[in-house]
């Protein structure tokens, strides 16, 4: 969508690896303050295009880029972006739950800590706020000093949110954040992303047609490297454009 209030937005973007072509020719735009689902069969290049927009696919040697992706107008390729910086505005939540073997409060303070704030008080505001904002504060206030690893799968998953939080991004991306968790820690994640738009970005890659419909404002459905269709949610899932997006939600392929 053409729009002043794109955040993050793609102009033919390609990327490979190696001679492996992963995406094609993307454009897309990620508006602020919404929730853009990003779903598709599994291989077609959906974790592919939301490790682009942090620049996580660096990390491959053989990664290849063609094309552009702006965040808030700026190449984010180019030689002058820091990718330090672009991460701090650029958070990311993976599938399995990761958290730091260390405390709660560890695990909150460790970023801000990496960007320079020391002082005690400080940080045990930003620890408390940021666990509030993910919804987990009133099931761990007491247990700031246990490890984190004592909490469950979904407690976990609000721990990594609250932590990518606390270092105030302007963009939250969520590679298939409920998949590893039951339906009630999942009804949680998603009535926490759908708070959390208030005052971010949201982009989620999700395997779960129900929970794109439920939660997003927009929905991108890609198939073997290409965008066949972005818009609205409700477009999308009530009366898709292409048939191939048909055969896709109705489930008679994936
Ligand atoms: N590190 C890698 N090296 C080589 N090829 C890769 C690598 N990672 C992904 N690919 C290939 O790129 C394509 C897109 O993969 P990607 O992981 O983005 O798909 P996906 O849509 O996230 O799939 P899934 O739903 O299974 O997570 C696939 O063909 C995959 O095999
Ligand atoms: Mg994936």
């Amino acid at each position: 969508m053409k729009s002043n209030n794109n955040i993050i937005e793609s102009d033919k973007f390609s990327f490979w690896y190696g001679n492996i072509r992963a995406l094609k020719e993307i454009d897309i735009q990620i508006e602020k303050n919404k929730i853009t689902a990003i779903i598709g069969p599994s291989g077609c290049g959906k974790s592919t295009l939301i490790r682009s927009f942090n620049r996580m696919n660096d990390v491959y040697e053989n990664a290849i880029y063609g094309g552009r992706i702006t965040f808030k107008g700026i190449n984010i390729f180019d030689k002058k972006t820091e990718i330090t910086d672009l991460r701090k505005c650029v958070g990311m939540i993976f599938q399995k739950p990761n958290p730091f073997p260390m405390s709660l409060w560890e695990n909150i303070a460790y970023g801000p800590k990496t960007h320079g704030i020391h002082e005690k008080s400080h940080l045990d505001e930003i620890v408390e706020r940021s666990i509030k904002l993910a919804a987990l504060w009133d099931e761990v206030e007491n247990r700031l000093g246990e490890s984190a690893l004592g909490l469950s799968g979904g407690q976990q998953q609000r721990l990594c949110i609250a932590r990518a939080l606390s270092i105030e991004p302007e963009v939250l991306l969520l590679d298939e954040p409920t998949s590893a968790l039951d339906p009630i820690a999942t009804g949680k994640i998603e009535n926490l992303i759908i708070e959390l738009k208030n005052k971010y970005t949201i982009a989620i890659v999700t395997h779960n047609m129900q929970q794109a419909a439920r939660i997003s404002d927009y929905t991108a459905f890609l198939y073997l490297g290409e965008l066949v269709e972005f818009g609205p949610t409700r477009d999308i899932f009530e009366r898709p454009k292409e048939k191939l997006t048909e055969r896709y939600i109705t489930g008679r392929f994936g």
